[in-house]
């Protein structure tokens, strides 16, 4: 049985947008501690069922909850506490160019108003220590390279102490060296409790860091299951995405 006060679900949620259909009658389940990859190729939707999650954008049908609160249907102001246990590494990672990598760290904290300058300050070099990037405390993004952006945008979402923590795409761009930084990264962040989900294309950082899969094709789940159970899966469109054949190309 699953605990409804410590998971994030949605339920038949469908989204259009632009006379488009995203995502149709899309259901998820993200438990603490089941760490979860959503597959799917560019432009399937994946960025979307984020934002979803976040309450950024409203679907027309179906039910999201977070820790057993519905957010569907509610302003922002009534799951304000709910949203707050959610941080996201955006794609690209979306730092502010204008604020150092510390500022940046810190900004949501210095927003709220809730701590003092110098208990920030502590915060911020304690995240930018876990992600390795301690150095770069007074530099600006332009002056970092990909990966260490990548991970000074981890340390940001860190900043809140989340319990759950989305990532848009971690790896894409990344050397072998920085990708293997951000698998043992999320793979220390679920060993100190928080729960991941990612939205990716890259398969083996999915199962280096996730214990359950969601294939989204054609605006639909396509699949939902374990690696093996996905590697073992019998359906055309999860064969396809594993080991794309010619067939794949130009449609
Ligand atoms: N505001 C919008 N108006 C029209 N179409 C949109 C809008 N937002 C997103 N889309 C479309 O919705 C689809 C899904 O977008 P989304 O960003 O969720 O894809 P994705 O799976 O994250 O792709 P990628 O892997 O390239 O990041 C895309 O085809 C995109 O063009
Ligand atoms: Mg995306």
């Amino acid at each position: 049985m699953t605990d409804e006060e410590s998971c994030i679900r949605m339920e038949k949620v469908s989204y259009n947008v632009g006379g488009r259909t995203i995502l149709t009658d899309f259901d998820l389940l993200l438990e603490q501690g089941v760490n979860r990859t959503i597959l799917g190729v560019s432009g399937s939707g994946k960025t979307t069922i984020l934002k979803l999650i976040l309450g950024l954008i409203k679907p027309q049908t179906g039910m999201i909850s977070i820790n057993g609160l519905e957010i569907t249907g509610k302003p922002e102001s009534e799951y304000r506490e709910q949203r707050k246990k959610i941080a996201i590494v955006f794609q690209g990672g979306a730092l502010f160019d204008s604020m150092t990598v510390g500022e940046n760290v810190g900004y949501r904290l210095f927003e709220e108003g809730r701590l003092s300058q110098a208990e920030i300050e502590e915060i911020v070099r304690e995240k930018l220590r876990f992600v390795g990037v301690e150095p770069a405390l007074d530099l600006y993004p332009a002056e970092l390279s990909g990966g260490m952006k990548k991970r000074v945008a981890i340390a940001r979402a860190l900043a809140a102490d989340p319990e759950y923590i989305f990532f848009d795409e971690p790896t894409t761009g990344l050397d072998p060296i920085g990708v293997y930084n951000i698998i043992s990264l999320m793979n220390r962040l679920q060993e100190a409790g928080k729960t991941t989900l990612m939205v990716t294309h890259d398969l083996p950082t999915a199962f280096a860091t996730s214990l359950r899969f969601s294939l989204i094709h054609e605006s639909r789940l396509a699949f939902e299951g374990t690696e093996e159970e996905l590697r073992n899966s019998p359906l055309p469109n999860v064969q396809e995405f594993l080991q794309p054949s010619e067939k794949s190309l130009f449609v």
